[in-house]
């Protein structure tokens, strides 16, 4: 697609949330406006302040460029390559699950788990880590716990390294590429996981910016979805510590079968919270 040779910053705004509503784009406005900061280099604030600046043709051309991805459906958050997640900033990787604002219930579930632990020595496995943005949240909220995070995923652990670098959280956290299925150190005080929970046959339903762009591996729970927290609820007994905690996240649907799975393996349920839509997330168990 091509901008006119000159635009405005509110120009350039405009049209592209256009083209986008015209795509079908639910979010177009503010796709665009998140687009045309980036292609500007200015910050929200400028952009409301200065709504005429016209852009240079190099920020055109590179709002062109973004406009094109966008319109393939390619999320936001992969366009510019970064999430922000909890209070942090992840970089965004291809094959590596963009983190989801909704997961952050998870890491608020295991901080109110915690209580006033967060603040002791303890130790986390996070199961399934991709970006690293659960593990990281949590470490950088407990000062002094350390973790293992591990994920199949050569890419997800490499984005997992990348991101707990950048964070200075490295020291505190040990990154391995390996199944759940295999044999883990431990135990944990901790054990969180937001595992693949779609079924397998429902994926090609989801919207493209999912299904094209999030890799299988992080999606992908098997015919019911639920083959992760079958895995995890048989190994639990091994991985948590006396007075441990299990945080899982869920999809909106499961918490009536994971329930049950995690019942049939003697764990007690303490607590079942929601996300900011009112639909089931995440689950805090015991044993
Ligand atoms: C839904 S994503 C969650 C990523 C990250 N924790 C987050 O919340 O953004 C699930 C992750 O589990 C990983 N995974 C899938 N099967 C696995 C297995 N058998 N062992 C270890 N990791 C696995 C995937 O590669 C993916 O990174």
């Amino acid at each position: 697609m091509r901008f006119p040779a000159r635009a405005s910053i509110a120009q350039a705004t405009e049209s592209l949330s256009a083209l986008l509503k015209q795509a079908g784009i639910a979010e177009h406005h503010s796709d665009a406006r998140r687009l045309v900061c980036a292609a500007f280099d200015i910050t929200h604030i400028e952009m409301v302040l200065r709504p005429d600046k016209e852009g240079e043709p190099a920020e055109l051309a590179r709002l062109e460029a973004f406009a094109t991805r966008r319109l393939l459906r390619e999320p936001v958050t992969r366009i510019l390559g970064t999430r922000g997640f909890w209070s942090l900033d992840f970089t965004v990787r291809p094959q590596v699950l963009d983190p989801r604002p909704d997961t952050e219930v998870v890491v608020e579930a295991c901080l109110d788990a915690l209580g006033s632990r967060r603040g002791d020595r303890f130790s986390i496995l996070d199961l399934g880590t991709g970006s690293g943005a659960i593990i990281a949240a949590l470490l950088s909220e407990c000062p002094l716990a350390r973790g293992i995070a591990v994920d199949l995923s050569s890419e997800a652990t490499a984005a997992a390294k990348h991101n707990l670098a950048a964070l200075a959280l490295s020291d505190r956290v040990v990154v391995l590429q390996q199944s759940w299925l295999e044999p883990l150190p431990g135990p944990f005080d901790l054990v969180v996981s937001n595992p693949p929970y779609i079924e397998t046959g429902v994926i090609g339903d989801l919207d493209p910016e999912v299904r094209e762009f999030d890799p299988m591996l992080a999606l992908d729970g098997g015919l019911d979805g639920l083959d992760a927290y079958r895995a995890i609820a048989e190994r639990i007994r091994s991985w948590l510590s006396r007075d441990g905690i299990l945080v899982v996240e869920i999809g909106a649907t499961q918490a009536g079968a994971v329930k049950t799975i995690f019942e049939n393996a003697g764990a007690r349920l303490l607590a079942l919270r929601q996300d900011y839509a009112g639909q089931n997330r995440a689950m805090v168990w015991v044993l």
